[in-house]
């Protein structure tokens, strides 16, 4: 195994998309940030220098960080800040997982423009369990906006309201020809006939969760969050913000330039979508004057899809690679995800939008609770969140005109040390329903069993696959609907669990676990670095 080393210098740069150019924070100047290479076993060591006018902090997306939540990332949760002018060394190793993941900047909505993507290879000598491609690429799906995000998001918060959306989807940062002064912002890919290309997906979008496809060419999907999947072939894929999915693409269509697109998928409120992506797969030879095709994507509402899509979705398996999937469970939750309302003095109509899990709407610390769990600081989080709501109600019936309003508090899930959790995730329609892609930290879990409406504890269970469900570190929990996920809680540490959508972050959809420490010396959450940022 090696050591590999990576120097971030986050800085603010000049960024011209949509005709004209803004300052946006980047590392090292690039946006998309630089892509981490490692192979599974590695350790990697990441000096962040942050010269921006942002105290910040990064999240390696999926990695486990066993036992070293010092090197997760997310602000207040496993580390303060990383103050202007100051650095913080992120050192980690990487075992037993390869594949792609992510990084990104985990503070407020600064991840806009700060993200990059992590290329996790297989151990030298060992081959991927899919025919060798013959060459790689990573594409990375993202937003970009006109204004200046963080002045987007204290606008609405100051309203009350969702800021404005962004202007335009990117892939690797450009949002292609089809937007105006976007002509040299546009990504190519160039292939060769008879050649096979395996394709390294990332939705680093903010709040959208996106379909992405190659016009005159199917796909074949064969990872999923760094998690190998049995192989199937599909026109489009779905990828919920947090997710990553690779697939294998065969160039043996007609030699042309075909587009690649990303359009959203919102089932609510009604889609509009003048936000297109695109990028070119050209092949070798063929002069850029001709004129690319789009491919068909699913329409922005399209569920049936969807469903069937994530359904197809399966571990792979295999003897190599077998599903370790909990069998029987310790700990049961069961959380509602709802939207209501949070008073608000300087608000228009003294009230604004808040979000919660069985009715908690998350208040952020000003302490980085694993810090508050390793020196068992009081009075910095309590770990009674409730394995249920309050009461059983309708979930997903007519939106509830009754009490909207949620509770407050920073409450956590405690969680013995190597038990195995199952956690039902239901979305409630309390104002309205919508899909949230959840996200764990230190864990990939098995989506053993989703649905529509209402989760029924007496027949839903008998449907679980506990053979080869997918295991991935985000779930698109559905629209009016439930996903179950499990796992084995053999990670100690204070682990964030949050929707991926920001705005639904930002008003308060997470939460922590705190795991527990194992018996063994190597089972406790190691000291923290010397450097860890104060707060
Ligand atoms: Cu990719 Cu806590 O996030």
């Amino acid at each position: 195994a090696a050591t590999k080393k990576y120097q971030f210098d986050v800085q603010v740069s000049n960024v011209s998309r949509l005709c004209h150019a803004k300052p946006i924070v980047t590392v090292n100047g690039r946006f998309p940030g630089p892509t981490i290479y490692a192979r599974e076993g590695d350790r990697v060591i990441i000096n962040v220098s942050n010269h921006a006018q942002y105290n910040m902090s990064i999240h390696w997306h999926g990695l486990k960080q066993y036992a070293n939540g010092w090197a997760d990332g997310p602000a207040y949760i496993t580390q303060c800040p990383i103050k202007t002018e100051s650095s913080y060394v992120y050192d980690f190793n990487i075992t037993g997982q390869r594949g792609t993941l992510w990084w990104h900047a985990h503070i407020f909505w600064l991840r806009a423009t700060v993200y990059g993507a992590i290329v996790i290879l297989p151990q030298q000598q060992t081959p991927y369990p899919f025919p060798k491609p013959d060459n790689e690429q990573v594409l990375v799906l993202g937003e970009w906006w006109h204004g200046d995000v963080e002045e987007i998001v204290k606008q609405g918060n100051a309203m009350g309201l969702p800021p404005n959306m962004s202007d335009a989807h990117t892939i690797n940062g450009k949002p292609g020809p089809l937007f105006p002064c976007s002509e040299k912002h546009t990504f190519a890919m160039e292939v060769e006939s008879g050649k096979k290309y395996l394709l390294r997906i990332v939705n680093a979008a903010l709040n959208d969760e996106l379909f992405f496809g190659i016009a005159g060419h199917n796909m074949t999907v064969v990872e999923i969050d760094a998690v190998y999947t049995k192989p199937f072939t599909t026109p489009a894929i779905l990828i919920a913000p947090g997710q990553t999915t690779n697939v294998l693409v065969y160039a043996n269509s007609a030699p042309g330039r075909y587009f690649m697109a990303v359009r959203p998928f919102q089932d609510v409120p009604i889609p509009v979508d003048n936000k297109t992506a695109t990028a070119i797969f050209q092949y070798k030879g063929i002069p850029n004057t001709v004129l690319p095709l789009l491919p068909q994507l699913p329409s922005p509402n399209d569920t049936t899809f969807a469903l069937s899509y994530n359904n197809k979705l399966r571990s792979l398996n295999s003897r190599n690679f077998p599903a370790n999937v909990p069998l029987k469970v310790d700990r049961k939750l069961f959380f509602t995800v709802g939207l209501g309302k949070s008073v608000c003095p300087t608000c228009i109509n003294g009230t604004r939008l808040s979000a919660s899990l069985n009715n908690i709407t998350f208040v952020m610390p000003q302490t980085g609770l694993l810090q508050a769990h390793y020196s068992n600081m009081k009075g910095v989080f309590t770990p009674d969140f409730p394995d249920k709501p309050p009461k059983a109600f309708n979930y997903t019936g007519a939106p509830l005109t009754a009490n909207l309003f949620t509770s407050h508090g920073t409450r956590l899930s405690k969680i013995a040390f190597n038990s195995t959790v199952e956690l039902v995730i239901q979305d409630t329609n309390l104002l309205s329903v919508e899909s949230h892609p959840f996200h764990l930290h230190g864990y990939n879990f098995f989506v053993v069993g989703t649905g529509v409406g209402n989760f029924d504890p007496a027949k839903d269970p008998s449907k679980y696959n506990l053979v080869d469900p997918p295991e991935r570190n985000t779930v698109g929990v559905p629209t009016g609907g439930w996903s179950a996920i499990r796992f084995r809680a053999d990670n100690p540490g204070v682990w964030f669990f949050h929707c991926h959508l920001e705005l639904h972050t930002g008003w308060g959809l997470k939460t922590a676990f705190v795991v527990e420490d194992g018996p063994g010396k190597d089972q406790a959450v190691r000291p923290p670095p010397k450097d860890l940022p104060p707060c």
